[in-house]
């Protein structure tokens, strides 16, 4: 009985401390899920945005369907104070930053913080160079658990050192935190990256469209998805590219265009970072951001980012292997009409994964959006898939 006890107690004791002993490379196993406050709201952020994205992200399923961190982004900071620690916009956050990190955590949420390894942040706020060692233990004593990290006004810096930097300053922080390097991917960080961060940016910013160019940067999803595909082999678990944050919900893209963007973020193993506003999702917005098969591709564990098997120009076939023997295939037409699907699996030459062979087995065909089986590989695949939309499948053997 007394044994037994001690049993009890030596189990509570580990699964209490599990959560604090988590270390630095054992975090971010599958691409992070969130919340960021810039593609909707840019500078625009307060103590009541936050504590009512909260609030949104437990009411509406969102946290539910797997978003669990809520990230501030740039403009919560104002200036430094006499012995350099970094004050909160007072007028914004007038009961600072750790009032609204425990009402998130409360939530059930895990909260995130922007800086920037320059010395000013994108929108010139003070940025973190000089103050990094401090600027982390800031961040674990307000109890953040996540930190994007920019490269505005780096002032000729060498990019994997500064990152470095700030990684170091993390993992001595006494507080695991997951380590978001916003680079743009000028550096190429999925070379020098992993260990040091968990997900990297590897474009300009993205812009609520399909394609469209800016000459002032940023980028459309068509030209951030044929940016990814030279990068699959450096995704895995704990360090993944990041084709930058979700628009899906802000307006600028069709029903079928932001399927398209959101599948394909699913399909490459891109953190899902939610951009729009939580509080008021119309039903297509929140059908297509929960939807959990799709999302179960994105966080399959074996954490590979999917490798374009065909590009037959206008149209594109992706595929990524998930465990248990299955495969997540993606049909894209990137053209304006729609794309008349008669495809035949027998005619297959090469494999999607080392183990998925539809020459050697059968495999039900699931769609992952209709959220039905749909045939077998031993039947022809006939389908329309919309202009600028995608047809995703999860191919499982028949038992
Ligand atoms: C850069 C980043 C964006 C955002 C802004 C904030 O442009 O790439 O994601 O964080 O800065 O100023």
């Amino acid at each position: 009985m007394k044994l037994k006890f001690i049993g009890i107690l030596f189990l509570i004791f580990s699964l209490c401390t599990a959560g604090y002993t988590q270390k630095f490379e054992e975090l971010a196993q599958t691409p992070p899920m969130g919340w960021n406050s810039w593609n909707k709201f840019g500078c625009n952020v307060s103590e009541k945005l936050i504590c009512e994205m909260a609030d949104a992200m437990v009411n509406n399923g969102m946290l539910e369907a797997g978003y669990n961190y809520l990230v501030i982004d740039d403009c919560w900071q104002v200036r430094r104070d006499s012995v350099g620690n970094i004050v909160v916009d007072p007028e914004r956050f007038p009961n600072g930053m750790k009032t609204v990190v425990d009402y998130v955590h409360k939530k059930g949420l895990k909260f995130g913080i922007y800086s920037c390894a320059g010395s000013a942040t994108c929108q010139g706020r003070p940025g973190s160079r000089g103050y990094q060692f401090q600027d982390a233990r800031t961040y674990a004593k307000w109890g953040v658990d996540y930190l994007k990290y920019d490269w505005c006004n780096e002032e000729g810096q060498n990019a994997k050192a500064a990152y470095k930097t700030m990684s170091d300053a993390l993992k001595e922080c006494g507080r695991p935190i997951v380590f978001s390097i916003c680079e743009w991917g000028d550096s190429k960080p999925w070379e020098w990256g992993k260990g040091i961060g968990h997900l990297w940016r590897t474009t300009a910013d993205i812009r609520d469209c399909y394609q469209c160019t800016f000459d002032w940067g940023g980028l459309g999803v068509l030209d951030i998805i044929d940016k990814q595909a030279a990068l699959q082999q450096y995704a895995g678990p704990g360090h993944w590219n990041d084709p930058d944050m979700l628009e899906v919900g802000n307006g600028g893209m069709t029903y079928d265009e932001y399927k398209t963007h959101f599948t394909m973020w699913a399909m490459l193993a891109a953190p899902l970072m939610a951009g729009n506003d939580l509080r008021n999702m119309d039903a297509q917005t929140k059908e297509i951001l929960t939807n959990a098969d799709v999302i179960a591709v994105n966080q399959d564990k074996l954490g590979q980012q999917a490798t374009k098997f065909m590009d037959m120009g206008e149209y594109e076939i992706w595929a990524k292997p998930l465990s248990n023997g299955e495969v997540a295939v993606c049909f894209m037409n990137r053209t304006n009409q729609i794309w008349k699907l008669d495809y035949d699996w027998k005619k297959q030459t090469m494999y999607f994964a080392t183990e998925v062979s539809v020459h050697k087995k059968v495999y039900n065909v699931f769609d992952l959006w209709e959220h039905k089986n749909i045939g077998k590989t031993s039947e022809r695949l006939v389908k329309e898939i919309p202009a600028h939309g995608v047809l995703v499948i999860r191919l499982s053997v028949v038992k």
